[in-house]
């Protein structure tokens, strides 16, 4: 009896697990080398938010990591710029990008919090 739950139960877990996207390992490999398209923008990521969100362990959230964006996009784009502006936890006031714009701060966020399609 137990056996014949087992089976689908396992199969549903296993197809839920695909579509939470790439596994970890693919995310992190991704968030190391993702780079906005837009030259100006790669710029200012490199200069100011790559060191801290491409790699897990600054406890910031990783770029290409939707799962993890999800709630903190919930909260809105205003707190989510009045946060990078104030400061926010580990994070220095302006993400360590002073002279950006909030327009700026607004793509490399939409950047940041998406996965790409596979190709
Ligand atoms: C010194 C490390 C560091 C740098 C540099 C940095 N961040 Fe962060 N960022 C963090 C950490 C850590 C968090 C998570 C803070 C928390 O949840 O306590 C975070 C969270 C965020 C959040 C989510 C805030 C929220 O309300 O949940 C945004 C948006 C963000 N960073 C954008 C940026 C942008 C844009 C840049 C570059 C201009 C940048 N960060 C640079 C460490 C950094």
């Amino acid at each position: 009896m137990l056996k014949h739950l087992l089976l689908p139960a396992l199969l549903i877990l296993t197809l839920a697990g695909c579509q939470q996207g790439p596994d970890r390992a693919a995310l992190e490999q991704y968030a190391s080398t993702a780079m906005p398209a837009d030259t100006e923008l790669a710029d200012i990521y490199q200069r100011s938010c790559q060191a801290c969100h491409s790699r897990g362990s600054t406890g910031a959230p990783l770029t290409g990591d939707e799962a993890a964006w999800e709630p903190r996009l919930e909260q809105g784009m205003d707190t989510l710029l009045s946060h990078v502006v104030d400061g926010f936890g580990g994070m220095p006031p302006y993400g360590l990008c002073m002279d950006c714009s909030a327009s700026e701060f607004e793509h490399l966020i939409a950047f940041m919090s998406h996965y790409p399609e596979a190709p």
